[in-house]
């Protein structure tokens, strides 16, 4: 890898499909360097070309986002090229029980603690030194509507993501006085892989483009949250302030199925 003399310098974490291969594909122009991961090479080297088409430099790494170490010393190495101005950790993967199941099981109810919720700590551990050290940066979390109650149909989901989203909110007054914004994004359902495998209502839902959208526009006056539809995130947080037995019922009655990781595709 060369220096790069790009004048933005973009990471974006699982890019190979959805929101952050949008986002990728969004901000891809001359001048623009892009670092984009996810855990398959095919899909990311897809998104990689497209990027490249549109004159932006490009570098891809198979990496897992849950692999600490690892995108430890990839952010790092990336620094040592150049400058990351803007992080958008966005990998994330959603599953639920099965139906035969009462909970998500041990090994899937880590896995997706793992991936979006450490996936974030750990990146933004690695990079925010940096930043700091220059005063300068920008760090996108991309939360989810699903983190503002718990949800019956999938427990560890909501919970990885309630954490991220309160992560975000933390860093978010620790970092703001020193001179790295963050922004922190939860959206609702958007069209994407992810939701192809979300069997149920799926209410309000919008293209990824419009998801994107409202991303950028939310980190271009470097926002300090973007969620919406917002209406969604008002009926779970007006559920989460009505007697517990209130919304369990009213969560617990809807008829959700939950498809594989689209890993396993
Ligand atoms: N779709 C929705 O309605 C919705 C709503 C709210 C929030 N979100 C959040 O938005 C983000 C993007 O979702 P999406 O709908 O665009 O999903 P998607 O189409 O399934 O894309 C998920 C991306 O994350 C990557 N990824 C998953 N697990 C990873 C891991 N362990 N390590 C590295 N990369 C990993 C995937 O890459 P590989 O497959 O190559 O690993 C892929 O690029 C997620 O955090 C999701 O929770 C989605």
């Amino acid at each position: 890898m060369g220096t790069s003399f790009a004048e933005r310098r973009f990471v974006i974490t699982g890019a190979s499909s959805g929101l952050g291969r949008r986002l990728a594909l969004d901000y891809a122009a001359p001048g623009v360097f892009l670092a984009l991961t996810g855990r398959h090479a095919e899909r990311l080297a897809e998104t990689a070309a497209e990027v490249r088409h549109k004159g932006a430099e490009v570098v891809t790494a198979v990496l897992d986002a849950g692999d600490g170490p690892g995108m430890k010393a990839w952010l790092e190495s990336l620094e040592a090229e150049g400058p990351i101005d803007i992080l958008i950790a966005n990998a994330g993967v959603m599953t639920g029980p099965a139906a035969d199941d009462a909970l998500d099981g041990f090994d899937a109810a880590a896995g997706l603690i793992r991936t979006n919720l450490l996936g974030v700590v750990y990146a933004v551990e690695a990079i925010a030194p940096f930043m700091i050290a220059r005063r300068r940066g920008q760090i996108c979390v991309i939360a989810s509507t699903a983190s503002f109650r718990g949800l019956p149909y999938m427990p560890a989901y909501a919970a990885s993501k309630a954490g991220a989203r309160i992560y975000g909110e933390s860093v978010r007054g620790r970092l703001a006085p020193l001179g790295v914004s963050v922004t922190v994004a939860s959206p609702g359902f958007f069209a994407s892989p992810m939701t192809e495998r979300f069997h149920g209502d799926k209410p309000l839902m919008v293209t990824t483009q419009a998801a994107a959208d409202r991303i950028r526009r939310a980190l271009d006056k470097r926002a300090p949250r973007t969620i919406f539809p917002r209406r969604i995130a008002l009926l779970l947080r007006l559920l989460d302030l009505l007697p517990a037995s209130v919304g369990d019922k009213a969560l617990g009655d809807l008829a959700v199925r939950i498809g594989a990781d689209g890993g396993a595709r």
